[in-house]
């Protein structure tokens, strides 16, 4: 691997950021990298990596089922390959990050999550905002930066976001198909018509705040849709008077009454 390349960071891209809650860079890592990636995202996903700990389960169906993934997902893979946090990926995430939150580097906490979306996968990633996974108790500082292993396009899932939605509030959610022992979330009624798509090269990469609406088609190309997403939290500040979630809550019971 390189040892340094620093992924350009243009005023334009601030500017966007804070104007719309997201923004893309043609490159965060080099073609080398890339490819070294690859190998070891593939094989942490043959290994099932971490299901034994809950960190390998299928995003799109009920927790524990034993059927074929349909969107699997690896939380935390730099806990099994800790070279992930060495990577011009992650330096680069933290730069970008740390410019964009306003936040010096040694502030900000960075982890990942790997989500799979299979050739010929019907079903889209419905819209959502990141920061209803989370407690209400704090109000993060916190953005998440979406890189794909395979060039990204509208037919194979890349993202789409609703500009000027990081500056709403948490809006409710609820669990796909209804079901809380689903973890993936979908809001409704989000005017779908205001979505701005953001097709990718291979190791480009979309930024967005925790707050921005965002959303992925299906994955209707033949090849499969592997992306690599590091969330990156700057200091966190306690919530006065923290919102319901009450997915949230209904999560917790039903994998508690199921466990
Ligand atoms: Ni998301």
């Amino acid at each position: 691997m390189a040892e340094t390349w620093e992924a350009r960071i243009a005023p334009e891209q601030v500017e966007a950021y804070r104007r719309d809650g997201f923004t893309w860079f043609p490159r965060v890592t080099t073609d080398e990298e890339l490819e070294w990636l690859r190998g070891v995202y593939d094989r942490l996903f043959a290994e099932r990596c971490g299901e034994e700990y809950g960190h390998y389960f299928d995003l799109g169906g009920p927790r524990g089922h034993d059927g074929a993934a349909v969107l699997p997902q690896i939380l935390g893979p730099e806990n099994h390959v800790p070279a992930l946090r060495d990577t011009l990926y992650f330096r680069n995430a933290l730069r970008i990050a740390s410019v964009l939150l306003g936040v010096p580097d040694d502030r900000i906490q960075g982890g990942g999550h790997m989500i799979l979306k299979p050739a010929h996968y019907g079903r889209e990633t419905p819209w959502h905002q990141d920061e209803a996974y989370w407690p209400p108790e704090t109000i993060p500082t916190s953005l998440s930066v979406w890189l794909p292993l395979d060039e990204a396009t509208v037919e194979s899932g890349c993202m789409q976001f609703i500009p000027g939605s990081h500056t709403s509030p948490v809006v409710p959610h609820r669990h796909i198909d209804d079901d809380p022992t689903v973890h993936g979330l979908v809001t409704d009624g989000v005017d779908a018509r205001a979505a701005v798509a953001c097709p990718l090269p291979a190791g480009g990469a979309t930024v967005h705040h925790c707050r921005t609406l965002h959303y992925a088609g299906p994955n209707t190309s033949e090849h499969p849709r592997r992306a690599y997403i590091l969330v990156m939290n700057g200091p966190a500040v306690p919530a006065e008077r923290p919102d319901a979630r009450p997915w949230l809550d209904e999560e917790r019971v039903a994998l508690g009454s199921a466990g």
